[in-house]
């Protein structure tokens, strides 16, 4: 005979972002109420490091009575297995308690690591979220994916892990380059097309000035990532819609992977996977057309220094995308703006002209 256990136990855990310029009041404000004050875990983007001299290290040391800062070297080669088990190993060499707090502060890099190492130092210790880049404040803060890249693959390896607040601070911009503007831009215009339209005229108002910390960019980031959380929320663990957040992603992904990783930046193949991903769209009858991203083509085509051209290395590459289900890839495509679909494809010969279209855009 057996016997039934039901087990219910919530994956789901609230969290506040909070988004705005000079955030010290309210990060010193969360941890009084919620830590005690003997120990914090800083895990910092070196470049970040340097650029806000012991910014944050000083701000913690107005509560904690002890910093342990660890920093990670910048780019993408960081996500490793190797960066993650040198942070475990210093962190329980200095010794945490459960209720011990780490604070990630850099990019999805620095985000994304430093997550997973939060999730597994003592199966879990508190994860706090200071985004630095405008790719991380409008993405990868929130939702909770963590995790590193394995020599098969991008972030291969990893954990769902929701932090337990994000603080965004606009001032951090302050010293971010234009290419990581540029960058990050591409995951906002996402949001335009799978949600709110609107987005791409707020955003090609913006690129006509300097690229700095302003009262719009506050408000774009914070519709941004009310955008992201609203998703997130209707499906924590990606069993549907979250799915939609990979608008221009799969296409994306084959470019970056063809390209060799580090080459192109992920904003950047994202920004062309959204062309293919609307023109497809457009092809297949959807009335939509490219026209919404010609205000930022400019910009990409100037940092981008070429796209891979080879066809049919683009189609290989797509059928390894993580996302590909019994050998059909899922494509995120719209019936019209800010209404996403999947429509999976196993004919991958119906996207060569698909693929000419958008590269002839990047000549
Ligand atoms: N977890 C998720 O849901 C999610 C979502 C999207 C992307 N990602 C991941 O995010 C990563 C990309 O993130 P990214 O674009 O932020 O890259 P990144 O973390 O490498 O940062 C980009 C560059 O900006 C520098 N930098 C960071 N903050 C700065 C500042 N304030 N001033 C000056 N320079 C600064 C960094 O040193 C780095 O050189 C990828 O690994 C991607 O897979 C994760």
């Amino acid at each position: 005979m057996s016997h039934n256990i039901q087990v219910d136990i919530s994956y789901e855990q609230d969290y506040q972002i909070r988004v705005g310029q000079g955030l010290q009041k309210e990060f010193l404000s969360f941890c009084a109420d919620r830590y005690t004050p003997d120990k914090i875990v800083v895990v910092i983007d070196e470049k970040v490091q340097r650029l806000h001299e012991r910014k944050v290290q000083v701000l913690c040391e107005e509560y904690f009575q002890d910093v342990l800062t660890l920093t990670v070297p910048e780019g993408e080669a960081s996500k490793s297995m190797e960066q993650w088990k040198r942070l475990v190993d210093q962190i329980l060499e200095y010794g945490v308690e459960r209720n011990t707090p780490l604070l990630a502060v850099g990019g999805g890099v620095t985000g994304d690591l430093a997550g997973y190492v939060a999730s597994s130092v003592l199966r879990g210790i508190p994860l706090l979220h200071m985004p630095t880049t405008l790719l991380a404040m409008v993405d990868s803060s929130i939702g909770g994916k963590t995790g590193v890249n394995h020599s098969t693959g991008k972030n291969l390896v990893g954990a769902f892990n929701q932090p337990e607040a994000v603080f965004m601070d606009l001032d951090f911009l302050q010293t971010l380059e234009q290419t990581e503007w540029i960058t990050g831009m591409a995951e906002i215009l996402k949001y335009g097309a799978i949600r709110d339209p609107d987005i791409f005229g707020k955003l090609a108002e913006l690129v006509k000035q300097p690229l700095e910390p302003s009262e719009e960019w506050q408000q774009v980031i914070s519709q941004s990532a009310q955008i992201k959380t609203d998703i997130v929320q209707e499906d924590t663990l990606e069993a549907g819609k979250r799915a939609y957040l990979n608008f221009g992603h799969t296409f994306g992904h084959a470019l970056e992977k063809v390209a060799g990783y580090g080459s192109l930046a992920h904003g950047e193949a994202v920004f062309a996977g959204m062309i293919a991903a609307t023109y497809y769209s457009k092809q297949l009858g959807a009335p939509v057309d490219d026209i919404q991203f010609e205000a930022f083509l400019p910009l990409y085509k100037r940092q981008i220094q070429a796209l891979p051209t080879n066809i049919q290395a683009l189609n290989t590459a797509m059928r390894t995308d993580k996302k590909v289900k019994n050998n059909t890839v899922q494509l995120v495509l719209l019936k019209e703006w800010a209404s996403p679909y999947i429509q999976p494809c196993n004919d991958l010969s119906k996207l060569e002209k698909v693929w000419q279209y958008t590269l002839s855009q990047f000549t």
